[in-house]
């Protein structure tokens, strides 16, 4: 579906107002997963409203999983059991989900039928060899075209493996790991950092059994799940647009509530202390091993960051919010982020090209990038047109952005939000008033 509607963002001066998240997108696909492979009725409430997340439910539904969808994004998921996932009559489509297509593939290896996953444009430029190379040496037999989906894959009885990825996913590291539920003996993977770790905490959730020793996750093939019923935390990664604009602006006030505080997606609350904001956490429940809370954060002072390679894991999905974060002033300087390059869309060229459009400076480099804000007394950026690339995280960074110029700006593809944060704009209109 092409991504072409435009907003427009009127400058503004703060940011105030107290506001839930939709739905975790990284956890629902995972907890819609799972219930398919366990026993029993799973339900799920709060469940991410996004295109992503529907085209988790819509493959599931092909490879003939029983799911209902009520009122509070209510989510029911008949599971099939362990294995007993059915042979789909036709393509199975992740849209423009790397989650999507890269956990399904861990999950359809260890089934004995031919199954082929396709995406969109963008999707269709994603790499997959990263998750090719460990499937087949379980045993799986993939086709892909010059390693980018479609992927067809050929499933059946797995052996369990040790793997050690170059590059630190927890798409790559959660494939393997939902492959070895399928396996025969125990599959580990050594991650080179650690990343974002809900498989781990909802695989013990539906009554699994992961072994982690520091930077290595086991699982034993063979294991039953069990039906769970459970609400979502809202989507961090969602919040890090709102708490980074109130970072920025002078006079903001943003409580975020019921967001997600898993400590592998949360480094941002420290990335703002760094800046400058006044940042309070309120942890108020956990449920599924996944604590929430509440998290306030308030303007304080502007500062300059440094985002370092190893940070780089813990802030893969935040990265162009504190882009946004330098367009206002200060200077945000990022390394070791080429990862980046392989999102929904190149999001360091994707980046440096809106924020410049808008009239802001930022430089590219090959693995991150630099934004330098105006600096005070120097005025503000002129505004302008920004080309989200029909990248959702672009479309959000660029409007936090353009709330800091002069005149106001248009985000071409501004529709892409759709992907993870229906509702975005009028959220944002909401907290500039
Ligand atoms: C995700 C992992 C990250 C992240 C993506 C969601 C997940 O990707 O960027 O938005 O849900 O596992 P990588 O694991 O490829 O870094």
């Amino acid at each position: 579906m092409p991504l072409t509607s435009a907003a427009t963002i009127t400058p503004a001066r703060r940011l105030r107002g107290r506001l839930r998240v939709p739905g975790d997108k990284s956890i629902a696909h995972r907890y819609a997963l799972l219930a398919a492979l366990a026993d029993g009725r799973s339900s799920f409430t709060n469940f991410a409203p996004g295109a992503d997340c529907r085209s988790t439910l819509a493959c599931l539904r092909h490879l003939g999983v029983e799911i209902t969808e009520g009122p509070a994004r209510a989510v029911v998921v008949v599971g099939r059991g362990f294995g007993q996932l059915r042979s789909p009559d036709g393509p199975l489509d992740a849209g423009n989900s790397g989650t999507t297509l890269r956990l399904l593939a861990g999950v359809l290896a260890g089934h004995a039928f031919t199954s082929t996953l396709v995406g969109d444009a963008s999707l269709s430029r994603r790499p997959m060899r990263r998750v090719i190379a460990p499937l087949e040496r379980m045993g799986a037999r993939i086709e892909a075209t010059d390693g980018h989906p479609p992927l067809v894959v050929h499933g059946g009885p797995l052996r369990a493996i040790e793997h050690r990825p170059e590059t630190p996913s927890a798409q790559v590291k959660s494939a393997v790991l939902l492959a070895g539920l399928h396996a025969d003996g125990t599959t580990t993977v050594v991650e080179p950092a650690a990343t974002r770790d809900h498989t781990e905490r909802a695989l013990r959730a539906f009554g699994g059994t992961v072994g982690v020793d520091g930077l290595a996750v086991s699982v034993s093939g063979g294991q039953r799940l069990s039906a769970q019923t459970l609400t979502i935390p809202g989507d961090f990664s969602s919040a890090a647009f709102w708490l980074v604009a109130a970072a920025a602006l002078p006079g903001s006030h943003v409580i975020v509530e019921d967001v997600g505080l898993n400590p592998s997606r949360s480094a941002l609350l420290d990335v703002l202390r760094r800046f400058g904001a006044r940042v309070q956490v309120d942890v108020t429940a956990t449920e599924a091993g996944e604590p929430r809370g509440v998290v306030t954060v308030e303007h304080d002072r502007t500062g300059s960051l440094e985002i370092a390679p190893i940070e780089v894991p813990g802030l893969i999905d935040e990265l162009p919010a504190i882009a946004a974060l330098a367009a206002h002033g200060g200077e945000v300087s990022v390394r070791g982020a080429s990862e980046l390059r392989v999102k929904e869309s190149d999001r360091i060229a994707a980046l440096v090209a809106g924020l410049r459009a808008l009239g802001i400076d930022a430089d590219e480099r090959a693995d991150g990038f630099v934004v330098r804000g105006p600096a005070s007394g120097m005025g503000r950026p002129r505004g302008g047109v920004a080309d989200a690339r029909g990248d959702h995280r672009m479309a959000m960074a660029f409007a936090i952005a353009a709330l800091g110029a002069e005149t106001p700006s248009r985000i071409d593809g501004a529709d892409a939000v759709g992907i993870s944060y229906p509702g975005f704009f009028e959220t944002l209109d909401r907290l500039v008033r």
